[in-house]
């Protein structure tokens, strides 16, 4: 596996060599919820390792601070990267799929209402979209979604056994169109490493994206990669299943008039 996904390991309480003088700044460290999700629990911040997302401090409403507040506790998970996560236990037995980067929720808790049969893992770092989540799911009486907080390569590399993942949905992920940005990318060979090792034999990685050249990057590394194949006979691009919403990052990308690509590859028996 690559230096990127697989740096020191995290530790909150240890830093990692090279970064012993760091000191993150307070809205990094100090709780914004009493009881709601803890900041960068695993310490990731810490790591020298190339992230996918810009940690940001955004804007959280009224009743987004109250979901968290009031649900964290009971459908909320810190990803602190200390301890395996036993699935079957958190979701009843359901086959449970990773989204990762879910934004403010809302394909999200649409998924799970049509299908209760599976459970939703759902990671994000964005803590308005945690708060807007939870309060979806408790609207609509959702008992199959669960929300985590943190970033998800530590969520896979550290917290999820091996085969665990009846499926993982990476829903217009962010694109990094700067060519300076592009390792910050997370469809990548390193990522579908790892990813490989927590999907069962047979389950379906599922992309989509808005922008051209990501889309092209991602059909490239799947098809090149030995353990995902393409679910389309043709090698190409797939039409968008019915089960997928359309997000909310996918509409203000076909308000500029980009194209949609969906990619639908299953995790190989080897
Ligand atoms: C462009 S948004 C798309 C959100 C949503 N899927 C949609 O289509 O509207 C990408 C999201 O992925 C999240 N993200 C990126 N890298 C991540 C990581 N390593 N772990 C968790 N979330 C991540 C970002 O915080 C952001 O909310």
């Amino acid at each position: 596996m690559s230096e990127s996904l697989n740096p020191q390991p995290p530790s909150a309480s240890a830093p990692a060599e090279g970064a012993a003088s760091y000191t993150p700044p307070k809205w990094r460290t100090e709780p914004r919820f009493p009881d709601g999700p803890a900041p960068d629990p695993a310490g990731s911040h810490h790591e020298r390792r190339i992230r996918s997302f810009q940690p940001r401090r955004s804007r959280v409403t009224t009743g987004q601070g109250e979901a968290l507040k009031r649900l964290w506790g009971t459908w909320g998970l810190d990803i602190d990267g200390h301890r395996v996560i036993d699935l079957k236990a958190m979701f009843d037995g359901l086959p449970v799929v990773l989204e990762i980067g879910f934004g403010m929720g809302e394909a999200t808790a649409q998924m799970a209402a049509a299908d209760p049969g599976t459970g939703i893992l759902a990671v994000d770092v964005h803590t308005p979209g945690q708060g807007n989540l939870l309060a979806l799911a408790e609207r609509g009486g959702l008992t199959n979604v669960r929300v985590a907080n943190g970033d998800a390569i530590i969520l896979l590399r550290e917290m999820l056994p091996p085969d665990s993942l009846a499926g993982l949905r990476v829903y217009f992920p962010d694109p990094w169109p700067k060519a300076r940005h592009h390792k910050r990318r997370l469809i990548q060979p390193e990522f579908l490493d790892l990813a490989a090792t927590r999907l069962a034999p047979g389950a379906i990685l599922h992309c989509a994206t808005d922008w051209e050249p990501y889309a092209e990057q991602m059909l490239e590394v799947l098809t090149a990669h030995p353990r995902f194949e393409n679910t389309r006979a043709d090698g190409g691009f797939a039409p968008r299943p019915d089960f997928r919403p359309l997000t909310r990052f996918e509409g203000q990308g076909l308000d500029k008039g980009h194209v949609v690509h969906d990619l639908l590859f299953r995790r190989t028996d080897s």
